[in-house]
């Protein structure tokens, strides 16, 4: 059996479609602070919180697990700077359970959700797996924690584990049966959207970066690639192989302003954005080599094109005006 931590949240709930598809016998574990009952098509769920060692243990009491796949955590960078006891509690204290209880019940493979905020202020482009790691919020450093935390489980304890690094991920389910649904929403394109659809505000962070067209540009990764990724590193510890870090995104950036020119386009709306000034600590570029990705676990990103990307969450959204209503 996999064990998808986190399976009711926006990539997990991706991840939980794949490996079904792929014939898995698939368990979500989940506290739903976070997720949707509804991303859960029908999967088997047992409801628990990291955060609770004894919830944990009873919802693996009697399980064979072969591997977790571990995607509950908080994601708000600027949460993670107001209250950075809640980010260190649950990201790392809870990941800590989580790795006992792994212990405890023999699971022999760990793949980690991590991201390209272990990497900070970038001192070299694209970025590679051996850049140094200098996260320069508290999120990111929780995330660097707990590669670590796995890291040492798994030369004492003998697992495989894998830490995938993922950039901006963005898209939704090709099928239309799954989508982002964050309250509050960060992430660019469904901002965008509801921005569009008159439920938000969006503003464009800085025009003035040395960038060609003066916005960030960032790397952006569609969600069922993500999903992809993870099964070939399942794979990849099945025949014996781990432990690695590798980055997933596309290797190309696109800028705020291309983001924005892509959601107009794909939506056909004519809705004007405004500039802010930049926010602090938002670097000019980031923009991943995955070729780690590519060469060793064989992966190919198959959605790459941004509007491509774009018009996946637009059809998501579009249909699910309300998210996923709950
Ligand atoms: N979305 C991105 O662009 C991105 C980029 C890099 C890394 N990541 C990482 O990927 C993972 C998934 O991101 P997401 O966007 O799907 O987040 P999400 O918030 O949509 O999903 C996280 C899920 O974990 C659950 N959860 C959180 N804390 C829990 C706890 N203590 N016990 C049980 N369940 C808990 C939530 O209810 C939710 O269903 C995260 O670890 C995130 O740090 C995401």
């Amino acid at each position: 059996m996999i064990l998808v931590v986190g399976g009711a949240g926006y990539i997990g709930s991706h991840m939980v479609k794949c490996l079904r598809h792929a014939g898995e016998d698939v368990l979500v574990l989940d506290n739903f602070e976070n997720g949707h009952r509804g991303a859960l098509l029908g999967a088997s769920c047992v409801e628990a919180d990291l955060r609770n060692p004894t919830s944990i243990e009873n919802a693996l009491a009697g399980l064979d697990v072969e591997a977790v796949f571990h995607f509950a955590a908080y994601t708000d960078v600027g949460e993670s700077e107001r209250n950075p006891a809640a980010y260190y509690e649950n990201n790392v204290v809870g990941s800590w359970n989580l790795l006992e209880a792994c212990v405890q019940t023999g699971v022999k493979a760990f793949v980690f959700s991590s991201t390209a905020a272990v990497y900070g202020e970038p001192v070299s482009l694209p970025i590679t797996e051996d850049h140094p790691l200098m996260p320069t919020n508290t999120y990111g450093s929780t995330k660097i924690a707990v590669e670590r935390m796995i890291q040492a489980y798994s030369r004492t304890f003998g697992f495989r584990h894998v830490c995938l690094r993922y950039f901006n991920a963005c898209g939704a389910d090709p099928e239309g049966e799954l989508g982002e649904d964050h309250l509050p929403e960060t992430h660019i394109v469904p901002r965008l959207i509801k921005h569009i659809q008159g439920k938000s505000g969006f503003k464009v962070f800085g025009d003035d970066y040395e960038t060609p067209d003066g916005t960030c540009i960032r790397d952006y990764v569609h969600v069922s690639d993500l999903a992809e990724a993870h099964l070939l590193a399942l794979q990849y510890m099945r025949n014996g192989a781990g432990s690695d870090a590798f980055n997933l995104g596309s290797g190309s950036g696109h800028s705020v302003r291309e983001v924005v020119d892509s959601v107009l386009r794909v939506t056909g709306s004519r809705i004007d954005v405004s500039v802010a000034p930049r926010r602090p600590g938002d670097p000019a570029r980031l923009v991943a080599s995955s070729e780690r990705a590519q060469d060793v676990l064989g992966w190919r990103p198959r959605h790459t094109a941004l509007d491509d990307m774009v018009s996946h969450a637009w059809n998501w959204m579009k249909a699910h005006p309300d998210g996923y209503g709950d």
